[in-house]
C-alpha cells in the first residue's frame, strides 16, 4: 500500500467537505464572542445521560457543525454498527470477532452468551467473597490478607483506575504490579507476609512477556519465604481467555476466572479481570459499576445521534483532530481519585483509533487518534496550564467534576472542594475567553476549546457511566473515520524485537537487528 491509496469511500462525502469549509468559517469566529452573543449556548449545548452531565458550549462548533458531524456519522453507517456492536456480531473483522463488553454489563448478546457471561461472573463474585471472608488461606493455614494483581495495559489499567477511586475502606489489601522493571514488584511486596499473601496473574492471553516474567518473580518469592512447591499454586488466582495456557503455567482450576476471547483487553475492566475491584471494593460496588455503565450503553443504544452523549463526545473529538486539526487532547479531572483516568483513557483511545488504515481499504484520509494525556487538577494548574492558556499549541481539554465530594460531606466548614469546583471552572472560562492585554506577556489569547462533564458524586455508578461513554465514544469516532478500533497490530513489532534483542542480550548473534540495536546493546551489556 502506498500513502496515496486514501479510502476511496471518505473523498467523496459530501459532509467531509463541508466541515472543513466550517472548520475555515470557524477560524474567524472567537469562543468569547460566540458565548456572548448566545446566552443559551450552554442549554442548547449541554447533553446528559444516566448520572453524566456534558456541557459543550465551549467547543468551537455550532449546530451547522454538529449536524454535519451526525450526517457524516448515519452516512458511514454508524447506525448499523452500532447495531453490530450490541447484537454481538462481528465488529473486528481484522480478527473477525466481536466486541462483548456491553454483553458483560448486562447490555445486548444473545441468551446464551448472556448465561455464560453470568456464570463467570458468579465464579468472580464467589472467589471475591472467599477472600474477603477469610476463607482463602496460605500454606501455613492463615487467612490471605493481600492481593497483589499482576498485569498490564487493559488487564492492568481499569481495576487499578477503579480501586484507586472507589477504595474508602482498609478492608482488603489489593495492589497492582504491571512493569517488567524489577522495582515494581519489589517496592509492592515490601512488608507482605509470604503466608498471606495471594497473586491474582492477570492476562487475556497468558502469554505477555512481562506479565509472565512477573508472575514467576512472585513464585520465587514465595518459595524463597518458606512456601513449599506443592502448596505454590494455592496463592495464585489466574484470570484469562486462555484457561489451557494458564493452566501449562500452574493456575489450578480452582483458583482459575475466565472471560471470553470477544472481550478486549482493554476493554476487558466489566468481566473477570475487574476481579481485583470487587475484592478491594465489594461486588456491590463492581456490581454498581457495571450497572452505571448499562445504563451508559441503554443510553447509546437508544439514542438519536442529536441526544447522544457519547456519540457527542466521539464526533467532538474527531472535529477537533482533523478538522481543526488539534493534534492532542487533555483530560484534567478535578478529582484526585480519578487520576488515573488520562492513562486508561489513553490506552482506551489511543490503542483503539491511533490507526491509519481504513476499513474499506486504503489509508484513512483525515487524521485520526488525537494524543491524550492529562492529570489530575488543580495539580496540572501548577504545571503544564501555562503552555494551555498561552502556548503555541491550542489543546482540546476535558474537565471532569463532582457536584459533590465524598470527603466534604464529613464537614460543612471544609471549603476545599468548593475551592476545586472554582479552579475548574475558572480555568475553562480563561481558556475559552482569555483576556486582552498591550503586553504580549500578560495577553491571553483565548479561543481553547474545553468541555464539562459533571457527576452528582465520585461513586461507582458514576464511574461506570463515566468510562462507559468514553468507550462509545471512542467506537464512534472509528465508526466515522472508517477505522476498526479493536484491534491492536501496531503493539505486535516491537513484541518480536524485543524477543530478539532479549536473546541478542544474553548472549545471541542478533542476527536480524540493525547496527544501532547492536551498538545500544553492547553499551548496556
Ligand atoms: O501489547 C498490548 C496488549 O496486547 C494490550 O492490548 C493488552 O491489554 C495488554 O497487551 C495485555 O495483554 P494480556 O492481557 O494478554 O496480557
Amino acid at each position: 500500500m502506498t500513502a496515496a491509496s486514501h479510502d476511496p469511500g471518505q473523498t467523496a462525502l459530501p459532509e467531509i467537505a463541508s466541515l472543513q469549509a466550517h472548520a475555515a468559517r470557524l477560524q474567524a469566529l472567537a469562543l468569547r464572542d460566540l458565548l456572548r452573543d448566545d446566552p443559551d449556548r450552554s442549554t442548547r449545548l449541554s447533553l446528559d445521560a444516566g448520572p453524566i452531565h456534558a456541557d459543550f458550549a465551549r467547543q468551537r462548533i455550532d449546530t451547522a457543525v454538529l449536524r454535519d458531524l451526525e450526517n457524516w456519522a448515519l452516512r458511514s453507517g454508524f447506525a448499523t454498527s452500532r447495531d453490530d456492536l450490541f447484537a454481538g456480531r462481528i465488529v473486528n473483522p481484522t480478527e473477525e470477532r466481536p466486541a462483548l463488553h456491553t454483553v458483560l454489563r448486562g447490555v445486548g448478546g444473545d441468551p446464551q452468551l448472556a448465561a455464560a457471561v453470568a456464570l463467570e461472573r458468579r465464579r468472580m463474585a464467589e472467589l471475591a467473597g472467599r477472600l474477603r471472608s477469610g476463607d482463602l488461606r496460605g500454606f501455613r493455614g492463615m487467612p490471605i490478607t493481600t492481593l497483589v494483581c499482576v498485569g498490564i495495559g487493559g488487564s492492568d489499567l481499569g481495576p487499578r483506575l477503579v480501586c484507586d477511586a472507589l477504595t474508602v475502606t482498609d478492608d482488603f489489601d489489593v495492589r497492582f504490579v504491571a512493569n517488567v522493571d524489577p522495582d515494581d514488584l519489589e517496592r509492592e511486596l515490601r512488608g507482605l507476609d509470604v503466608a498471606t499473601t495471594a497473586f491474582a496473574v492477570i492476562s487475556k492471553t497468558f502469554t505477555t512477556r512481562e506479565t509472565l516474567a512477573n508472575a514467576a518473580a512472585a513464585r520465587a518469592w514465595l518459595a524463597a519465604g518458606g512456601c513449599p512447591q506443592s502448596s505454590l499454586a494455592g496463592q495464585f488466582i489466574g484470570i484469562t481467555a486462555a484457561p489451557e495456557a494458564a493452566r501449562r503455567w500452574g493456575i489450578s482450576d480452582t483458583l482459575m476466572l475466565t472471560f471470553r476471547e470477544g472481550v478486549g483487553g482493554r476493554y476487558s475492566l466489566w468481566s473477570s479481570v475487574g476481579f481485583g475491584v470487587a475484592v478491594a471494593c465489594g461486588v456491590e460496588t463492581f456490581d454498581a459499576l457495571l450497572d452505571g455503565a448499562a445504563q451508559i450503553d441503554r443510553h447509546f443504544r437508544d439514542m438519536p445521534l442529536s441526544d447522544n452523549l457519547p456519540a457527542r463526545i466521539g464526533l467532538i473529538s474527531v472535529w477537533n483532530r482533523s478538522f481543526l486539526g488539534l493534534p492532542s487532547q487533555a483530560v484534567v479531572p478535578y478529582a484526585e481519585r480519578l487520576r488515573l483516568l488520562p492513562a486508561w483513557l489513553q490506552q482506551l483511545v489511543m490503542e483503539s483509533n491511533g490507526k491509519s488504515a481504513a476499513l474499506a481499504g486504503g489509508e484513512v484520509l483525515l487524521k485520526t487518534s488525537p494524543v491524550i494525556w492529562g492529570t489530575s487538577g488543580t495539580n496540572a494548574q501548577h504545571s503544564y496550564f501555562q503552555q494551555l492558556h498561552q502556548g503555541p499549541d491550542i489543546v482540546p481539554v476535558d474537565f471532569i467534576v463532582a457536584r459533590r465530594s465524598r470527603a466534604n460531606a464529613l464537614s460543612a466548614d471544609d471549603d476545599r472542594h468548593r475551592i476545586l469546583v472554582a479552579n475548574c471552572l475558572a480555568q475553562s472560562a480563561a481558556l475559552a475567553v482569555g483576556k486582552a492585554s498591550d503586553d504580549p506577556h500578560r495577553f491571553f489569547p483565548g479561543n481553547r476549546p474545553s468541555s464539562m462533564l459533571i457527576i452528582a458524586q465520585l461513586d461507582a455508578q458514576a464511574l461506570g457511566a463515566l468510562l462507559a461513554c468514553y468507550e462509545h465514544a471512542t467506537f464512534t469516532a472509528a465508526v466515522v473515520l472508517g477505522i476498526n478500533p479493536f484491534d491492536q497490530f501496531g503493539v505486535e513489532l516491537g513484541k518480536v524485537l524485543a524477543g530478539e534483542v532479549e536473546s541478542l542480550l544474553a548472549g545471541g548473534t542478533g542476527a536480524g537487528l540493525d547496527p544501532t540495536t547492536h551498538a545500544l546493546a553492547d553499551r548496556l551489556r
